[in-house]
């Protein structure tokens, strides 16, 4: 299993995580990405049917990797 966070210090407020993974990310008042499931306290699984979509933001987010994955 996957667990998911947004490192809020080198988010440049780009969009995509949220675009790819909607379930999983949504932006604060300033833009900012957060994991929405668990408000970025990085402690939540990641449903196994939302795996592809946490890959593809992972992969998506330029320039700065702030899509953070770590595997259980
Ligand atoms: Fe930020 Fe990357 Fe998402 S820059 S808005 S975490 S795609």
């Amino acid at each position: 299993p996957y667990i998911t966070c947004i490192d809020k210090e080198t988010c440049i407020a780009c969009g995509v995580c949220g675009a790819t993974a909607p379930d999983l990310f949504d932006y604060d008042e300033e833009g900012i990405a957060y994991a929405k499931r668990d408000r970025n306290k990085g402690e939540e699984m990641v449903p196994v049917h939302l795996e592809e979509d946490l890959l593809d933001a992972e992969e998506g987010c330029p320039p700065t990797g702030s899509v953070r994955v770590f595997r259980r």
